[in-house]
């Protein structure tokens, strides 16, 4: 497709209905906003302009927003409707020529290649809009045809009669219009209809009415259209979402014994051979190598990384460390901003006490080394190739365990070897 695209996300609602402070658009779907969700997906079309429209929480979701770049952020100022929204929007593209896609903020289902499809559908008519037929239309638009199935336009329920409430094929919401059409279809929308609003559903009439076509497209996958209003409705997205993610991982070889009960964010690596065993958490950005062992009950944080054939077992928490190669927790342990060399063995209750309650600090673990159970490395802390702690340790800050050398007590000091292990006097 040659023609420039702009995506216009409507994101200036309220949200009152999920009864939380967060701005809807911001609440977290595995790892992403639901705005972010939306914006990954179309950025996927590789659009000319992105015009996102806020209003209410603006300021923190625009600073969720600072990290990307190409997005235009309009302020519609007190939302009087869709179709507000896109006039508004619209005025940022003074002079586009091409193809406007309208999605929503709060529909994070919706897959680049729908969005695709309704853009290849569009064709020459003026706009193409997504339907979909819900096990539940109760409040969506209504999507009106005549009797030979030509689309006449869109009721929203509230303004539907008895009849036209019984149409079960409802308006997705999502639209692709030339934007040259566009234009003047939006410039006389009126706010007479049960809500006081400017309809963006109001476009297909009027573009009907001025002789343009309009198409069609049905969503196969009703679950796509699925928005969120409600903290239950997130509840039901994340779910649809979690598979998506676990499916792919699965595809790619990544033994995960129960989808059920295994949580797993977007932007996570996951070598093949790797297993990841129930009740593990794996957040957002963490690197998984290869015939690597995870959980049952693991916690992977923000910027875990498990080199291949490493093994982080039950009820131990990685955050911000590097575990290398056949490096092992298996139990009741914390790494936070440690780096683990080749073949560790961190014995069952080990913690890196990274925070003196100012600063995070780092702990540093050789190739081969043996920390033994319930040893508590206290942060900055250097702990050689090949080195050992007694069971209990408690090895000081700054107190560097040399390679090979063996640290017991508390707190932890040098075990002299023996006469024996010396060897004979010179
Ligand atoms: C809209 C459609 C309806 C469709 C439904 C699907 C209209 C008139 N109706 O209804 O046919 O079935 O979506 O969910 O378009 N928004 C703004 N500014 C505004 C109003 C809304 O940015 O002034 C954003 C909201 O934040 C939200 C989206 O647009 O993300 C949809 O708004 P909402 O008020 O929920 O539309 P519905 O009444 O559900
Ligand atoms: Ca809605």
């Amino acid at each position: 497709m040659n023609r420039p695209l702009a995506v216009l996300v409507l994101a200036a609602g309220l949200g009152k209905r999920t009864k939380v402070s967060l701005p809807k658009v911001m609440l977290p779907l595995c790892g992403r906003t639901l705005l972010g969700t939306v914006l990954d997906e179309v950025a996927a079309l590789a659009p000319a302009r992105t015009v996102v429209v806020l209003h209410h929480g603006r300021e923190k979701v625009e600073a969720s927003l600072a990290a990307r770049g190409g997005l235009t952020i309009v302020d519609q100022g007190a939302p009087r409707g869709t179709g507000h929204a896109v006039q508004v929007a619209m005025a940022a593209l003074e002079g586009f020529v091409g193809d406007v896609l309208v999605c929503y903020g709060d529909m994070p289902l919706l897959r680049s290649e729908t969005y695709a499809a309704l853009r290849a559908a569009r064709g020459d008519a003026a706009a193409a809009l997504l339907t979909a037929l819900p096990d539940d239309p109760t409040g969506l638009g209504r999507i009106l045809r005549d009797e030979s199935g030509a689309v006449l336009g869109i009721r929203e329920e509230r303004d539907c009669s008895d009849d036209e409430r019984a149409i079960e094929e409802i308006n997705v919401g999502v639209y692709c219009y030339d934007a040259a059409a566009l234009r003047p279809a939006l410039a006389n929308l009126s706010a007479q209809n049960a809500q006081g609003e400017l309809y963006l559903t109001d476009t297909i009439g009027n573009l009907l009415a001025a002789g343009h076509a309009v198409e069609t497209v049905e969503l196969d996958d009703a679950d796509e259209a699925l928005g969120v209003n409600s903290l239950q409705q997130l509840a039901l997205a994340r779910a649809v979402m979690q598979d998506r993610i676990l499916e792919r991982h699965l595809a790619n070889g990544v033994m995960i014994e129960d989808p059920a009960t295994t949580w797993i964010d977007h932007d996570v690596v996951i070598g093949r051979d790797t297993r990841v065993l129930p009740c593990s958490v794996i957040r957002k950005g963490v690197v998984i190598g290869a015939g690597c062992e995870v959980g049952p009950f693991a916690h992977l944080r923000e910027n875990a990384v498990l080199e291949d054939g490493a093994e982080i077992g039950n009820f131990v928490e990685v955050k911000k460390s590097r575990v290398g190669r056949r490096s092992k927790a298996k139990h009741l342990a914390y790494l936070g901003d440690a780096e683990l060399g080749e073949g560790v063995n961190i014995g069952a209750g080990t913690i890196t006490a990274n925070y003196d309650g100012k600063h995070k600090h780092r702990t540093v673990v050789g190739d081969g080394a043996f920390v033994g159970s319930g040893t508590v490395l206290v942060a900055p802390l250097q702990v050689g190739k090949g080195a050992t702690t007694g069971a209990g340790a408690v090895v000081r800050r700054n107190s560097p365990v040399g390679e090979g050398e063996t640290w017991v007590g508390v707190p932890a000091r040098r075990l002299e070897k023996s006469a024996h292990e010396r060897g004979p006097k010179a």
